[in-house]
């Protein structure tokens, strides 16, 4: 049997109801592939700042590193969570206050760098049978299947100098550098192009060439590329305009290169096609040899916390990513989205997905049905 280590980061929030289900799910899918997962559950973001101190502890990055995969939950209260057609923008009750290195975000950051994961794939795929949990319309959403692949360890997030000052007027500036090197962008636009090769063939890169000298570069990087991939259909398109596009007509989308703050932008758009971030799996990765982290998009959503209503099908989907990506377990990846169809189609919901006629269930409930689509031999409570 292959064995592999996971490394467990629930996090914060629903990272901790989500979690359980795509471990379970792993555990499943990969015993019938005749897989030897071992499951090593770490400390990361608020729930770390309270026990050890700081959001990303010694011990947590290193056992990551060692491990095969990284599988992430959530962290922090700090993301924009949609859920029941409302939106809730959460406050940082907490650590609002704190200092940047002891905000529970910052462990997020650090782990991306500390693994060097550079890569951001982040699929949107409309499910036939939920159609109908789309923002469009209808005949807008229906049959998208989009790849954005986000830069991630660089950028306007990372690059230097950045920080606080005072000018000569005194008055108080902060301030960071968007900045983008030909070996970033050839690192970046080399996975976009090998991933746009497996897919439709279709690649649109984004940025502010208008505009920024480091977008400049991006697209003389990945025009130059271009002239390697002679079988891929090369695009490039404004920020701005992207954002139009992915409304109007996103089906003309296959795979989107961008930056990392770009990519943030368009990920969340591009997440009310199908409607829900419940969704949305994503996986973060060094093409090279270090583990990869995958984690639903969705954050630690502290107002639905504790309540079993969430979907754990975005972190589910994130453990599909994670054999297919992290451990190149195909066949096991496969299994956990056929799964994934299999309750859909026995009409298994969750609240932010639910339509008249579906059975509203909670996130264990879910999980269980999970199971059971991956082993009919699975009983159900
Ligand atoms: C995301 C999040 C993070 C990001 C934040 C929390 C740092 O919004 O993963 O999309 O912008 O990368
Ligand atoms: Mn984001």
């Amino acid at each position: 049997n292959k064995r592999y280590t996971i490394a467990v980061l629930p996090g914060d929030g629903v990272g901790n109801e989500v979690i359980p289900v795509a471990v379970d799910a792993l555990r499943l899918a990969g015993s019938l592939e005749g897989l030897d997962l071992r499951f090593e559950e770490l400390l990361i973001g608020g729930v770390a700042l309270e026990l050890v101190g700081v959001p990303l502890p010694e011990e947590t990055l290193r056992k990551a590193k060692q491990s095969d995969a990284v599988l992430l939950g959530a962290v922090g209260w700090h993301v924009l969570i949609i859920v029941d057609f409302f939106f809730f923008f959460d406050k940082q009750p907490k650590w609002d206050n704190s200092p940047k290195h002891l905000k529970p975000i910052t462990a997020l950051l650090q782990l991306r760098a500390g693994l060097e994961v550079f890569s951001n794939l982040r699929p949107i795929t409309v499910f036939p049978q939920l159609v109908d949990s789309t923002y469009l319309r209808k005949d807008t959403a229906e049959g998208v299947d989009i790849m954005i692949i986000r830069e991630l360890t660089g950028g306007i997030y990372n690059a230097h100098p950045r920080g606080f000052t005072t000018n000569e007027q005194g008055d108080e500036v902060g301030f960071c550098t968007e900045s983008y090197s030909a070996s970033e962008v050839n690192h970046i636009a080399r996975v976009a192009f090998d991933i746009a090769k497996q897919r439709r063939s279709k690649l649109c890169s984004v940025d502010k060439a208008t505009i920024l000298e480091g977008s400049m570069l991006w697209r003389k990087r990945v025009t130059a590329m271009a002239l390697e991939y002679p079988e891929v259909e090369v695009s490039h398109l404004l920020i701005d305009t992207a954002a139009m596009d992915l409304v109007r007509y996103p089906r003309q989308f296959d795979t989107i290169l961008t930056g990392v703050m770009f990519g943030d932008i368009l990920s969340d758009l591009a997440a009310m096609i199908p409607g829900s971030v419940g969704l949305l799996p994503s996986a973060a990765s060094d093409r090279l040899q270090g583990p990869g982290i995958f984690e639903p998009v969705h954050g630690s959503a502290p107002k639905h916390y504790g309540k079993d209503t969430v979907n754990p099908l975005a972190a589910v989907l994130s453990a599909a990513m994670l054999f297919r990506y992290g451990l190149k377990e195909e066949n096991a990846a496969q299994r956990i989205e056929k799964a994934v169809s299999d309750v859909l189609d026995r009409g298994f919901r969750t609240r932010d997905i639910h339509t008249p006629g579906a059975t509203l269930v909670g996130c264990k409930r879910m999980g269980e049905e999970i199971l059971r689509s991956l082993d009919a031999r699975v009983s159900v409570s």
